[in-house]
């Protein structure tokens, strides 16, 4: 029997009164808009879908634009990229405040992995598989960028990626959807902190709408050709988390898909983003993308792309300016009705409402709060320790690794030892002070070892040419060591936008460089900088301790002076399956079986399979080492079969068997054996980060319920079916315990 106490009146009457206050303020703010929109000319909405770019590197941006800077003044123009900085953006502010209804400008900018403090790149970040840490990362980005009028994060690219030749791997979480899912709602949170209103919070921006990582080839802004079945399952679930985490907008994306641009895309921007998923935020197209449209052949001029994106759902026009030049004569020819533009204006001025920048504009320019994010010394320790997480130890046999911080002589060979910006790979800010804030590899290694230690360095030879004339000195420098460290990989500009590679190897002679030090018989430790998993077979076969180093951002050097010298024990894990050579492309740890699998890595017999290479991938997904060892124990589950209402749960010891603490992401598989649609081999459905000390064993748990079965059938329906499954927990994708269990309908 319930009693009801005064507390519970008590409680009722103030979450009532919250309800309604909430209530009010929302429909106040939806009231507030529909009385400007009511203001406003068609010239003047029209102008609020209109973005540009500034550009910031400048020191007055806008000021020697004229056109802009006469829109801005006119209202014609509703937001801005690349104009940052409390006083860039409070001059052009004030330019939009001499408009006639003085509709407050909305700053955007491309804060992809940190703002001042240069956190990891994305996809290294993921191998962390810390999702506080992640989410932390970007709470730092937005405090950093809010502080330099910053409105609206053009961040979390969410595009899941099965192809490393894609330059654009580096911005994102990798190949599966439940990480990247995970990923995508912690990187919305992190950028909207506590709500859009409070100055350190900034729109998110999820990008990029949708299925840009499917690019036929890995080769950018290529076509896209999937099954819708394909689509739901794989590349809209980290959107669908990301929007269910609140994001205050979206980003289409340049590709096509099956034939219809994204950004005239009635599918997905309609039916799916604002129709099925309730979306009430921003979208904003990619850079020209709306006029791109004609290239694809899709549009007949800019007159019709500006119809097509309009009617398709995109808000905002970044750049093309055919909504600047064609929206208002479209409406006054009947071509796009006044209630399309009048939707997407509601949505910009609800965001800029939202944000308070009617009440005040100025309230993101602040310039105690800008000088107080120079160098903020908590967020580079937050930055070191995502760097750390970062890092994935690929080999290290007779457990070279760590070094000891007294070794008497260690040469540091390659042309990233001494890199600076390099560190902090693609889509990272410019700062002029960037290279005495970042610190390089050499000066990590440096902060490390003993006043003992004699540091050798040679570069070796340069990232990308084939100029050998420095391998004689690398090879001396290497004899007068005890140990060498080498350091390679690929230039910050060899992975990101527009930067699809056919061969994805070491560039230039790289590789010559590391077998020519490997010669002299010292221990060699090979790190590898990259913005997407590389082929590196020979270096995988010979050098005994491999560091995959990606891009570590502001404090890379301590970073990996903290893994070399063994004061982080490495725990990442790869969120991109390696391949063994770019034949082998795409690879990914949840494929299908297929009718004729192959047994083993080396079945060629009338098997899915090359005549001329091993099965598996040369590093699979959820791979990563440490200098401890962890021992998995068998399975056990409290029941052999569950019903859709029910659940089971799953238990492993694992045990730190090793002679180091560290943390294993223990990582649970499920398969559908039968279903009326094939299911992957493995499907990732949980993971839990825990930490062992030498010598102790823990417990882990997982719960497993009827939505991880579910799957998109032949019809789009999201639904489980009864039947056998398997469930694996493992180390990574491949190393795993198994049991079985059955879903009972
Ligand atoms: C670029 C990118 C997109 C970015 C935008 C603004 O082309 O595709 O990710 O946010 O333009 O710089």
């Amino acid at each position: 029997m319930i009693t009801i106490k005064p507390k519970h009146l008590c409680l009722l009457a103030m979450s009532t009164a919250q309800f309604f206050l909430a209530a009010a303020q929302k429909r106040t703010i939806e009231q507030k808009v529909d009385s400007v929109i009511k203001l406003m000319t068609l010239e003047e909405k029209v102008g609020q879908l209109n973005q540009y770019s500034g550009d910031w590197n400048h020191t007055g941006p806008i000021t020697e634009d004229g056109e802009k800077q006469t829109q801005i003044r006119k209202g014609q123009l509703g937001s801005m990229l690349n104009v940052v900085g409390v006083e860039h953006t409070r001059d052009i502010q004030r330019m939009a405040m001499q408009s006639r209804l003085k509709i407050p400008m909305l700053f955007g900018q491309d804060v992809i992995h940190g703002f001042k403090t240069t956190f990891p790149i994305p996809l290294a970040q993921a191998a962390s598989w810390d999702i506080p840490a992640i989410e932390q990362a970007e709470r730092i980005a937005a405090t950093e960028a809010s502080a330099s009028g910053i409105h609206w994060a053009f961040a979390p690219m969410v595009d899941l990626a099965r192809d490393p030749r894609w330059g654009r791997v580096m911005e994102g979480a990798g190949e599966d959807p439940y990480l990247g899912s995970k990923i995508a709602a912690a990187r919305v949170r992190g950028f909207q902190g506590k709500g859009l209103g409070n100055t350190d919070a900034v729109m998110a921006c999820v990008k990029h709408f949708a299925a840009y990582g499917a690019a036929i080839g890995g080769r950018d802004y290529n076509a896209v050709d999937m099954s819708y079945r394909t689509l739901w399952e794989y590349y809209l679930p980290p959107f669908k988390a990301a929007v269910d985490a609140g994001a205050a907008s979206l980003m289409n994306s340049f590709n096509d898909i099956n034939g219809i641009p994204a950004t005239g895309n009635n599918y997905i921007l309609r039916t799916i983003l604002k129709g099925k998923w309730n979306f009430k935020g921003v979208v904003v197209s990619d850079w020209g993308s709306v006029g791109e449209m004609i290239k694809h052949g899709f549009a007949a001029d800019e007159k019709d792309a500006a119809m097509k994106a309009a009617i398709a759902g995109c808000d905002i026009d970044m750049e093309s300016r055919c909504y600047k030049n064609n929206l208002v004569q479209l409406v006054k020819e009947g071509k796009v009705k006044m209630s399309v533009v009048d939707e997407a204006v509601k949505r910009v001025l609800t965001k800029k409402f939202e944000l308070g920048l009617f009440d005040d504009p100025y309230r993101f320019c602040n310039e105690q709060r800008e000088q107080s994010q120079k160098n903020n010394p908590a967020h580079r320790k937050a930055a070191r320790e995502l760097s750390e997480k970062s890092i994935v130890l690929l080999k290290n046999e007779n457990n070279l690794l760590p070094l000891s911080k007294q070794t008497k002589t260690i040469a540091v060979i390659g042309p990233f030892v001494k890199s600076v910006r390099d560190n902090l790979g693609f889509w990272s800010m410019e700062w002029p002070d960037d290279s005495s804030t970042i610190v390089t590899q050499w000066e990590g290694i440096k902060n490390k070892v003993s006043i003992d230690t004699k540091l050798l360095y040679a570069k070796g030879c340069n990232i990308n040419d084939t100029d050998s004339s420095g391998f004689a000195e690398a090879v001396e420098v290497a004899r007068q060591a005890d140990v060498v460290i080498m350091s390679v990989g690929e230039a910050r500009d060899m992975s990101g936008e527009a930067k699809s590679r056919s061969s994805i190897r070491l560039p230039g002679i790289q590789e010559a460089l590391i077998k020519a030090i490997h010669a002299t018989g010292k221990p060699v430790i090979v790190m590898i900088n990259a913005g997407r998993p590389l082929v590196f077979n020979w270096v995988a076969d010979n050098i005994p301790s491999i560091l995959y180093t990606w891009w570590l951002g502001t404090e890379a050097g301590n970073a990996i002076g903290d893994v070399l010298f063994g004061d982080y024990n490495p725990s990442g894990k790869i969120t991109m399956s390696f391949p063994r050579t770019e034949g082998q492309i795409p690879v990914y740890y949840n494929h299908q079986n297929t009718g004729r699998p192959a047994a083993n890595e080396t079945d060629m017999n009338y098997v899915s399979s090359y005549i001329d290479l091993y099965n598996s991938p040369k590093f699979p997904f959820g791979y990563g080492l440490s200098y401890t060892a962890f021992t998995y124990g068998d399975i056990v589950l409290d029941n052999k079969t569950m019903n859709t209402k029910g659940k089971i749960e799953a238990k492993i010891s694992i045990t730190n068997t090793g002679n180091y603490d560290g943390e294993e992401t223990v990582q649970l598989y499920i398969r559908d054996m039968v279903s009326s649609v094939v299911r992957p081999v493995k499907e990732l459905k949980g993971f839990q980060k825990i930490f062992l000390k030498k010598g102790e064993t823990k417990t882990v748990s997982f719960i497993i319920s009827e939505d991880d079965l579910k799957f998109y059938n032949n019809d789009l329906q999201y639904i489980s079916e009864s039947g056998d499954f398997k469930l694996f927990i493992g180390t990574n994708s491949e190393n795993v315990k198994e049991v079985s269990f059955r879903l009972l309908k």
